[in-house]
């Protein structure tokens, strides 16, 4: 099951690398997949790749994703335990926001990742990954607070980048990863059938510490 999971994901990943179905492929040097284990709990959903992301071929991986992988420690996860994705697929030219034509095209390999990995919890980082769950949520109001349908939660978040950007969003942004950990357990109860109808639960603060101090003098992009 899980090489079979392993092996539909590394089709769609050869799919993406050979994919020219909008202008975005255009001037990349690799399309970005997504990367992690085909059974993660929680899927992380970003944007689209940026410079180091469309050098590497892997997503997260500039200054985003070390903000990102930051904030996993504070959860005790580790990269290689969620899945991570984005909207599109090949970087958008000057890290421009991706056009609805292009998410669109992008759309069913999103789609087939979440249905091999069938994840417990989707995080959407981000305004283009939040508007496939919640299509008319502004994330100022409804950051951290999960819904949950069909046996699975979604959760808005910031996109990191955001945060790296306006520091007074990073006690929420941790709050709001340290929601994720709640809310996983709640629909791992729900899915054992032995839990009342999931409610959203209060969101622990986190303490109150600094990032890393590198993490502070990020110049974003
Ligand atoms: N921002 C995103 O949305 N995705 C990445 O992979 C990197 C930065």
């Amino acid at each position: 099951m899980t090489d079979d999971r392993a092996a539909a994901l590394a089709a769609i990943a050869e799919q993406v690398r050979d994919c020219t179905l909008c202008r975005l492929y255009e001037g990349t040097t690799n399309g970005v997949p997504g990367a992690g284990s085909p059974q993660a709990e929680i899927m992380f959903i970003g944007e689209g790749p940026g410079f180091h992301e469309d050098k590497q071929g892997l997503p997260f991986v500039g200054r985003s994703g070390d903000y990102l992988n930051y904030l996993l420690d504070k959860i005790g996860l580790k990269r290689e335990q969620v899945f991570i994705a984005n909207v599109v697929k090949h970087r958008p030219p000057d890290n421009r926001d991706p056009l609805p034509d292009e998410i669109l095209a992008c759309k069913p390999y999103l789609d087939r990742q979440i249905e091999i990995i069938n994840p417990l919890v989707i995080a959407t980082l981000g305004r283009f990954s939040m508007a496939r769950y919640f299509p008319n949520g502004k994330i100022t109001q409804i950051h951290g607070q999960p819904k949950f349908q069909d046996s699975r939660a979604y959760i808005p978040l910031f996109h990191p980048a955001a945060v790296l950007r306006n520091p007074e969003l990073r006690r929420g942004m941790e709050a709001d990863f340290h929601r994720i950990i709640e809310v996983l357990a709640q629909v791992k109860q729900q899915r054992a059938g032995s839990s009342p109808p999931l409610a959203a639960a209060a969101a622990e603060p986190p303490p109150d510490d600094e990032p890393p101090a590198k993490l502070t003098q990020l110049k974003l992009f």
